[in-house]
């Protein structure tokens, strides 16, 4: 009765994560009640449209209402949502461009698997999105680590070093999680610019998989360039998760740029892929919710606030970070040991993710999207940790 041994080293190597969904943080150190600011798990409710939506729906039900939908989703919310890309974007998206899937998550794992071959190389961009080296892994394919500035800014000279003949994605995340980074429509240019001559060398055209799961939580009216106008062989991985506060939902899409030479291929792999990795179609009763929802956001306010809360403490406290232009995370620098710098953090009764998890030791994740008291109640925990290491560095 044994199980296979690379997840036996993935239950090792990332523990904590089951016990950060388990919910397993009610009392810290000492007792003391905890501050966690470990998962991306919104603590803000949803919009009042997605409820008044949600009965809606449960008040008028109709015949097979809760039956299989077709692979590829409902027509009329791929519909939906591909007039919302079109309008946006100023490209002719239809339903057929546009897959339902299970999250983000659902939409990348089928992007993975509709594309990749044994062996193929997909690069990530780091510090990275702490799942993304187990997706690639599930589909056969090899997860190569490009380091961005140390502003997080993308660094071409990394990217280009990555590449080889046998490079088939990269994956581009952006507003960033853990960084809060949003890239630049320039520095999409060069990649676009290098994965371009790259496709011309090896004959081959590069996918870039677009994580866009913060795409609606930005901040002081920050833009983000629209890839689609920048590289058409793109594949967009999109969920509710982020901007309907319904992460537990499991509802998203990827959507494939209406340019992409072979798109109908490109689709019907991703629908196959649906399928086989038994996710059959998107949970159903949102497929019908999130259809009429398009648009439809938490207030970003709210996070802004609750950032700028945070960000102005921490800079007062002496803490070195950027303050995150989108997604709702803070990514500072730790004077010491990251893993040692948590320990202290959790005795005052603060959790936090270690850099380690994301790829860049000597950082910490601070995931804000929980209650304002709970951000305030933390403060003088941050403050006394980090007046501790510098207090040590400088006795050095
Ligand atoms: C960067 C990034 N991509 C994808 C996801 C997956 O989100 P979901 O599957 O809930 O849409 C997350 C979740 O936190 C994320 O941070």
């Amino acid at each position: 009765m044994s199980i296979s041994i690379k997840v036996k080293e993935g239950i090792a190597a990332s523990s904590w994560v089951v016990n950060i969904f388990e919910g397993n943080s009610q009392s810290g150190s000492g007792g003391k009640e905890v501050c966690d600011f470990r998962l991306g798990n919104p603590k803000i409710e949803p919009p009042l449209e997605f409820a008044e939506e949600l009965k809606k729906v449960a008040n008028n039900p109709f015949p097979e209402m809760h039956g299989y939908s077709a692979l590829a989703g409902h027509v009329q919310t791929r519909e939906a949502i591909a007039k919302t890309l079109s309008n946006e974007r100023g490209l002719n998206f239809t339903a057929q461009h546009v897959i339902m899937t299970a999250g983000g998550a659902g939409a990348l794992n089928i992007i993975l698997k509709a594309i990749l071959n044994p062996g193929d190389e997909v690069i990530v961009l780091s510090p990275l999105y702490l799942e993304y080296p187990y997706y690639i892994d599930n589909h056969g394919g090899v997860c190569c680590v490009a380091e961005t500035n140390a502003d997080f800014t993308l660094n071409i000279d990394t990217i280009a070093a990555k590449i080889t003949s046998r490079t088939k994605a990269i994956i581009i995340n952006s507003p960033n999680n853990p960084t809060g980074t949003i890239y630049s429509e320039e520095s999409l240019k060069s990649v676009a610019r290098l994965l371009a001559e790259r496709n011309r060398q090896f004959g081959k055209d590069i996918f870039l998989i677009y994580d866009a799961a913060y795409q609606d939580i930005v901040y002081d009216g920050s833009k983000i360039p629209d890839i689609f106008s920048i590289y058409s062989n793109t594949i967009f991985a999109a969920s509710y998760s982020k901007p309907l506060s319904i992460p537990g939902e499991r509802i998203g899409y990827a959507a494939v740029h209406p340019a992409m030479k072979n798109f109908e291929e490109v689709t019907e792999a991703l629908i196959f892929a649906n399928r086989v990795l038994g996710y059959l179609s998107a949970p159903v009763l949102m497929q019908h919710v999130v259809s009429r929802l398009q648009g439809v956001c938490v207030k970003r306010a709210e996070y802004q606030e609750r950032r700028d809360m945070f960000c102005d403490a921490l800079e007062d406290f002496g803490y070195s970070f950027i303050r995150p232009k989108g997604a709702y995370y803070i990514f500072p620098e730790t004077p010491g040991d990251d893993l040692v710098f948590i320990q202290e953090l959790a005795k005052e009764g603060i959790l936090v993710l270690p850099g380690k998890s994301f790829g860049r030791s000597g950082y910490i994740r601070i995931a804000f999207c929980v209650k304002k008291e709970t951000i305030k109640k933390s403060l003088p925990g941050f403050k006394k940790v980090n007046d501790f290491f510098k207090r040590n560095a400088n006795a050095k």
